[in-house]
């Protein structure tokens, strides 16, 4: 049965929601699931615009059914080949003998890397600013490398308006009928996985994405068709302001993000009265996160959010706790910069987690690392509830 969702006259999202998916990319949790959304646009030609992750297939073949109606396909865009979008290739190849493939040099590498396909007489290669005419519409392509991949580009419809966007713009989770990004409420049902979609997926890469805003600056846009989650067709402002926040990696707000590595709790009470004293010394915000049991795409996510950062850390077999180091190994594979960050270690006996911590994050450009590593043994004592206080005082007046 199909289930596609109409968008203009001619266009179409013949995509389709996976509740069943538990970690996206087998490394970020969505406890929400996932949308891939796939545009078929029915011109004098029929063009479909990227396609579908495996796990929704069927639906895609009968949303591609129900909206053709008897039409061949004629052209399959691929704005981006990650295997999220693209399974139904191979079989679009077989089903539709008059197919032609749109992509960029690099796609077409990657897509024969990736399936066992035959392209001979089957691709239209095309480079910036080339123009595909469908009809009435004019597809345009714009390159955006490593927004997410290298061959990742753009398509701007000239006639009306729409840039399909690939990654840029999507989020985590599962669309829950509103196919507009208006329908949600943005600070509370939209924003917080946004945020974490950008941290994790396209975080790296902020640098690439400025400078696919500067090629798309003097474009009139209506829409933003993107590849995961609502549609953009109003106030493309408010998410084009939180773009170009976290491209600069610029934070968003005040605030203090306290991750702790804890083995016996003695590093968890650390940063728990750290907490307590910047809550009473008047931070409106701090998140405190236990990093064996929070997911680090949550964390980098806030990390990107909030301006100043406490990472806290037992030691553990003479190294940094193994969940705290993936974190800030994780930052780092990010490119977070532009953070005031401070170190807490704790140990029993050759205490070396303050100096791994160190070791990475001095490796991160424009970190702002306090010098003072605040140290204790065990677990805090009088002394070192001073000690906390002070850096707190620090925290607060950064
Ligand atoms: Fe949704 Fe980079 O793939």
């Amino acid at each position: 049965m199909q289930n596609f969702r109409q968008i203009t006259d001619n266009l179409y999202n013949v995509g389709a929601n996976d509740r069943r998916i538990t970690m996206f990319e087998n490394a970020h949790p969505v406890p929400r699931g996932m949308s891939y959304n796939s545009y078929l646009l029915l011109d004098e030609k029929t063009v479909l615009l990227d396609g579908v992750d495996n796990a929704i297939i069927e639906q895609f073949w009968q949303n591609m059914t129900a909206v053709l109606n008897g039409r061949n396909l004629d052209y399959l865009v691929i704005n981006h080949i990650e295997p999220d979008h693209c399974h139904p290739i191979p079989e679009l190849l077989r089903r539709y003998p008059g197919l032609t493939i749109v992509g960029n040099k690099k796609t077409f590498t990657m897509l024969e890397q990736f399936y066992d396909v035959n392209l001979e007489g089957r691709t239209l290669e095309v480079i910036e600013g080339d123009i595909l005419q469908t009809g009435k519409h004019n597809l345009t392509f714009f390159m955006a490398p490593m927004v997410h991949w290298p061959e990742v580009m753009v398509t701007y419809d000239t006639t009306s308006k729409i840039l399909f966007s690939a990654d840029a713009f999507g989020t985590f989770g599962a669309t829950d009928g509103r196919m507009y990004a208006d329908q949600y409420k943005f600070e509370e049902e939209y924003l917080p996985e946004v945020r974490r979609y950008y941290a994790n997926i396209i975080g790296k890469y902020g640098r690439n994405v400025n400078m696919l805003f500067d090629k798309l600056a003097n474009l009139e846009i209506s829409m933003f068709c993107t590849l995961h989650g609502p549609i953009w067709r109003k106030d493309l402002h408010l998410i084009l302001d939180k773009y170009k926040q976290w491209a600069s990696y610029t934070p968003e707000e005040r605030g203090v993000v306290i991750a702790y590595g804890t083995i016996y709790g003695n590093t968890a009470l650390v940063a728990e009265i750290l907490a307590n004293k910047l809550a009473d010394g008047g931070e409106k915000t701090v998140k405190v996160y236990d990093v064996t049991s929070s997911d680090p795409s949550y964390i980098l996510s806030d990390c990107f959010r909030y301006d100043r950062l406490v990472f806290a850390s037992a030691t553990f077999n003479a190294e940094l706790f193994p969940y705290m180091e993936t974190l800030l190994l994780d930052l780092k594979a990010h490119n977070l910069t532009n953070r005031t960050v401070a170190l807490i270690e704790n140990g029993s006996w050759a205490i070396s987690s303050g100096k791994r911590m160190r070791e990475i994050l001095e490796q991160m450009k424009g970190i702002n690392l306090l010098e003072q590593t605040l140290t204790f043994k065990s677990s805090p004592k009088g002394a070192d509830v001073e000690a906390i206080e002070e850096l707190a005082k620090t925290l607060l007046a950064a």
